[in-house]
């Protein structure tokens, strides 16, 4: 039987019977199930921070239908927020019959900054333009392996930047860093190719660091969504008209992007990626022309279905770093990704999924109503419920239209009365 991501009712199974269906999905082993319900422990803790005291965990939840470039993914996903995790896979499921989603991206090319103080901007940047060869012949000293694997430096390019203490030129070093996210590479490079340049201009540099403004390593993908799934031509509508508001206006722009951001995080943290670099650089990307724009765009194709793209910078790595932690190992394992840049186009087609789930529910029944049923779950329990009657009165707070503690507890007495 063909593998599949679909899973039909999975949320109405148990964390156990999830779990098994993941490791039927993926093939882990009983040793590795352990792993991934095990979490974090303090060995690996301390080695990742100083002062370490505890682990403070996240939910891990999996998203399921996710089909990209043909092929079946189920999706880790560690966050705090509620629906994020059955948002995400009801908008992959509603994008499968018209064939899933498209995904590409550029080569894994990150950017590292040299900053140069000088007095004579123009003079610096021929001097560093003139000595390139020796610059990325030297950054490349540094990490055999990398160049063993087919990346490495591989271009500069010089800037000349106004600042208020003057101009400075600031040198680009382009460094290919396959899989992994870079910015140990890219740094290194950088602290080994300044003695070039300031033999070169006679002058001080300053920083040397990596760019999280990763434009050049770029993620895509884009999705046609039939108005039938979505519920028809007017949904189609709506949905175009929220994206209209979020393109025309920053205050709206930003939640959206956030929304999509949502999905994109909640991978970046699961699978041990640095997810702070992962939001910068999305949000920077987003206002590079000097107008805040979306991430994603939304169009009405010729059939009258729904046409979505995404492009983001994402600088994720599948090696290195906190990527080593068992537990991302294991969220990685599931993904089943090969390379980085797999991983990438991954994740900005959940972001887009996430995006699409977002402004659907938002242009028609709103979004409190996806979020209240775990709400309603949360009140339940605090108002005292425990095991089976969690659900029972989370559905009848549901029902009544009364999602509050003082309800549940009415709830509460009442089904214990009977
Ligand atoms: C909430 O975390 C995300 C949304 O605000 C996104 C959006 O408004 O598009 C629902």
């Amino acid at each position: 039987m063909e593998k599949t991501s679909q899973v039909s009712g999975f949320y109405k199974l148990n964390r156990v019977e999830r779990l098994a269906k993941i490791k039927e999905f993926v093939g882990l082993t009983d040793e590795e199930a352990k792993i991934l319900e095990a979490g974090l422990g303090f060995e690996q803790a301390e080695k990742m921070v100083e002062n370490v005291v505890a682990t403070f965990r996240l939910p891990l939840g999996i998203a399921v239908n996710f089909l990209i470039n043909g092929k079946e993914y189920m999706v880790p996903m560690a966050t705090e927020e509620t629906s994020v995790v059955a948002a995400a896979s009801n908008a992959a499921k509603i994008c499968r019959p018209l064939g899933g989603f498209k995904a590409s991206s550029t080569d894994p090319i990150m950017i590292g900054q040299i900053q140069l103080l000088t007095k004579d901007a123009k003079k610096a940047k021929k001097a560093i333009e003139e000595n390139k060869k020796r610059i990325i012949d030297i950054a490349n000293t540094k990490d055999p392996r990398l160049v063993s694997l087919g990346g490495g430096a591989r271009d500069i390019e010089v800037r000349i930047i106004k600042t208020g203490t003057g101009e400075m030129v600031i040198t680009h070093l382009f460094v290919d860093v396959r899989d992994a996210m870079g910015a140990n590479a890219v740094n290194t490079m950088c602290e080994a190719a300044t003695p070039i340049i300031e033999e070169a201009t006679g002058e001080k540099t300053l920083l040397k660091i990596i760019s999280n403004l990763a434009d050049r390593r770029r993620a895509m993908a884009e999705v046609t969504v039939s108005k039938d799934e979505l519920g028809g031509v007017a949904v189609v509508d709506a949905i175009i008209n929220a994206y209209e508001f979020a393109a025309a206006d920053p205050y709206r722009g930003v939640t959206h992007n956030k929304g999509a951001m949502n999905g994109i995080t909640a991978v970046a943290i699961a699978t041990g990626n640095d997810s702070r670099a992962v939001e910068a650089g999305v949000h920077a990307y987003a206002s590079v022309s000097g107008k805040y724009k979306t991430i994603t765009t939304w169009e009405k194709d010729k059939n009258g279905n729904l046409h979505g793209k995404i492009e983001i910078p994402l600088a994720v790595g599948i090696v290195g770093g906190a990527t080593m932690n068992p537990s991302a190992r294991m969220s990685l394992k599931i993904l089943g990704v090969k390379t980085a840049k797999e991983l990438s186009e991954v994740m900005a087609s959940v972001g887009l999924a996430q995006n699409l789930a977002a402004l659907r529910a938002l242009s028609t029944e709103g979004i409190q109503r996806g979020h209240m049923s775990l709400h309603a779950k949360n009140i339940a329990m605090m108002a005292g419920a425990v095991g089976l009657e969690i659900d029972a009165i989370a559905e009848a707070m549901v029902k009544q239209k009364s999602i509050n503690v003082e309800t549940a507890k009415k709830l509460l007495e009442e089904s214990k009365k009977r």
